[in-house]
């Protein structure tokens, strides 16, 4: 008879933020047309809100299109907004059934009216669960909420609503969209390559970074929980000293 050892599940980070990436990789290493590796990233972005509901991580925080993926051919931004589509319409009532709350964060007048009707919807459906925040990027750029919520601060400045010496750091993060989450302890990005990409640059100031090979399409609760782990050796400092 084979002996089955568990993997203890360590503590979970609060907040985990991550960088799916490699779809196209998967695709290209399969002998697939990029559009499946999109379908299968699809399906790991399923699985994962699962396993991160399940090890009990209370928020988690997805990559899924930045502002710069216009770039890309048109049919695969069409290939990507039609996965978003269906994954808005599919996962609802799942969402709604195992109190997962849906936020989107970016500039959603750039998507197209049926997505953004999808996302009111669906926060509006889930704005009272409690048991994962769930937070998807769409559109999103790290420099752009940053520089809206400077100009926000002007505006009040100038018409003498804010006064310019009580800028702190709460008042600034008042004006992020990111607006009531905590920031991310753990940042995770797959698939090998170790850069931010404009992703949460004012939140992720003392997250700890791990970068996996996994592509995006292969990710597991293994990966993730070796994401753990390796979150567990750090030494989180905060600029002060051990101990
Ligand atoms: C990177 O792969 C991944 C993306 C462009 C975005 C992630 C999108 C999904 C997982 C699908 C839909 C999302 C949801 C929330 C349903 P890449 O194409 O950059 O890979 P490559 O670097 O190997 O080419």
């Amino acid at each position: 008879m084979g002996i089955t050892v568990a993997r203890s599940v360590p503590e979970p980070p609060r907040h985990v933020a991550i960088i799916m990436d490699g779809n196209g990789r998967w695709a290209l290493n399969h002998a697939l047309p990029r559009a499946e590796g999109h379908r299968r990233g699809a399906e790991a972005v399923r699985q994962t809100v699962r396993t991160c509901a399940e090890v009990g991580i209370s928020y988690l925080t997805l990559f899924a299109f930045s502002s710069e993926n216009w770039k890309r051919p048109k049919d695969e931004v069409q290939t990507l907004m039609g996965l978003l589509r269906f994954y808005l319409e599919s996962e609802i009532e799942e969402l709604v059934k195992n109190g997962v709350r849906l936020r989107v964060i970016g500039d959603r007048e750039g998507l197209d009216r049926e997505i953004q009707t999808l996302i009111c919807n669906a926060e509006k459906r889930t704005i009272g669960n409690t048991h994962l925040n769930l937070t998807v990027a769409l559109n999103y750029g790290g420099r752009r909420e940053i520089l809206l919520a400077v100009r926000a601060m002007i505006r009040d400045a100038v018409t003498g609503e804010l006064d310019p010496e009580c800028v702190s750091e709460e008042k600034f993060e008042e004006c992020l969209e990111t607006y009531g989450l905590p920031d991310p302890d753990l940042l995770i990005r797959t698939s090998g390559e170790c850069r931010i990409s404009n992703f949460l640059l004012w939140q992720c100031a003392y997250s700890e970074f791990v970068f996996l090979q996994t592509l995006w399409p292969d990710f597991s609760k293994a990966d993730l929980l070796t994401a753990i782990e390796e979150f567990h050796q750090r030494e989180r400092r905060y600029g002060g000293t051990k101990g």
